[in-house]
């Protein structure tokens, strides 16, 4: 937690369930970002927190926009991004709203499939296109499965065919999955990619973009590695792969740049037990799955909790929220554990949780606002 979160929780007290959002951690990690990887275009991944003040900052630092929908590419606009500096990167796109972007002046798109070339070539017009290829996520404690990317042989025949549509056949792309724990997955990605790049410029395509994705992991529960060991291994793996003829890189964070800024603070509705000499506690909290804490399914991402009596003794729990859905239980087999004695009406607050928890929050569910937003 920032100090500028710690300060505002204890002069505000917002009434919780509350994100509270440092915006100058946000540039810190802009800055960090830009470090280690100096050759790299910053595409914010808007999806992971589209609040205008982030929005406003990050092209004050001038950063590029990915934006998963019309409307994420109208709320970059509206925050004063550039047109040329947003990437339409969804590759699953009404065609609708590939028209209204392109009417908006974005020139940058994703796709994976003819069908959605067909879309691009029709309503997009000339744009740079950018064809996703599925890559291993292991290592990603958020994986993106199959859902997005196709393999290299239907890429390398999809960038011939986007030029034969008139577009710009521009780059490739990946995404190794998020909270991605291993740079390993990074190396083995670029190689892949790396390849098709050789295939398609013997094919006539020359291809000039490639795009990393996003990934790069926040520390939640435990360690991860560094960003700087990310930076290094992905640099590496460019210079080894792609020599002196390296192609603009794009990289597409999410996680990395708002996760660690903000704060979730909520409150304890009850603590109980099954039976009188159960050793496991129940913990509910005024926030859980549908208040947005999505990324707790299948107990995926570990938050970690502070609360008012960390340091004494504690004991087992389930930690669970305050909706009457069963799957509202956030951690059951993880072996969290918090202090004896909490109880309710005590505050606690869920750290790292400025990325893919607000908009995640249900509207109304079981009579829950969604979830309160402060951005200081
Ligand atoms: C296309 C694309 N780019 C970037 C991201 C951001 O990923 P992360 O938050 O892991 O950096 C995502 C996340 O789903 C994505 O789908």
């Amino acid at each position: 937690m920032t100090p500028k979160v710690a300060r505002y929780l204890a002069d505000h007290q917002p009434a919780t369930p509350c994100l509270v959002l440092d915006v100058d951690r946000v540039a810190h990690n802009f800055a960090r970002l830009r470090q280690a990887m100096p050759l790299a275009r910053i595409y914010y991944a808007v999806k992971a927190n589209p609040a205008a003040p982030i929005l406003d900052r990050l092209v004050g630092l001038g950063s590029y926009f990915d934006a998963a929908s019309f409307q994420e590419v109208e709320m970059c606009l509206a925050s004063g991004a550039a047109p040329d500096s947003i990437s339409y990167g969804n590759t699953i796109k009404r065609e609708r709203d590939i028209a209204a972007a392109y009417a908006a002046g974005v020139r940058m798109f994703a796709f994976d499939s003819e069908m959605e070339l067909e879309k691009l070539a029709r309503s997009a017009p000339g744009s740079r296109v950018y064809c996703r290829i599925l890559v291993g996520n292991d290592g990603a404690e958020w994986p993106l499965s199959r859902k997005f990317g196709c393999e290299v042989e239907m890429a390398r025949a999809l960038m011939i065919r986007a030029g034969q549509l008139g577009l710009d056949a521009f780059g490739l792309s990946f995404h190794v999955g998020s909270q991605q724990t291993k740079t390993a997955a990074y190396e083995a990605a670029i190689a892949k990619v790396a390849m098709l790049f050789t295939d398609l410029a013997d094919a006539g395509v020359k291809v000039r973009m490639v795009n990393l994705g996003g990934g790069y992991p926040v520390r939640y529960k435990a360690e991860v590695p560094e960003i700087d060991d990310f930076g290094s291994a992905i640099m590496g793996a460019m210079a080894e792969h792609f020599g002196n003829a390296i192609p603009e890189i794009v990289i597409e964070p999410g996680r990395f740049l708002v996760a660690d800024a903000g704060v979730v603070s909520s409150e304890v509705v009850l603590v109980s037990r099954k039976a009188e000499n159960d050793p496991v506690r129940w913990v509910y909290l005024d926030i859980g799955r549908f208040g947005g804490l999505a990324e707790t399914e299948g107990e995926s991402i570990k938050y970690a909790f502070r609360t008012p009596h960390d340091g004494g003794s504690d004991g087992p729990v389930t930690i669970a929220g305050p909706t009457c859905d069963s799957t509202d239980t956030l951690y059951e087999k993880s072996n969290y554990r918090l202090p004896m004695a909490l109880t309710a009406g005590d505050r606690v607050e869920l750290l790292a949780t400025g990325a893919y928890v607000t908009t995640y929050a249900s509207q109304k569910f079981n009579g829950f606002e969604p979830l309160a937003e402060h951005y200081i």
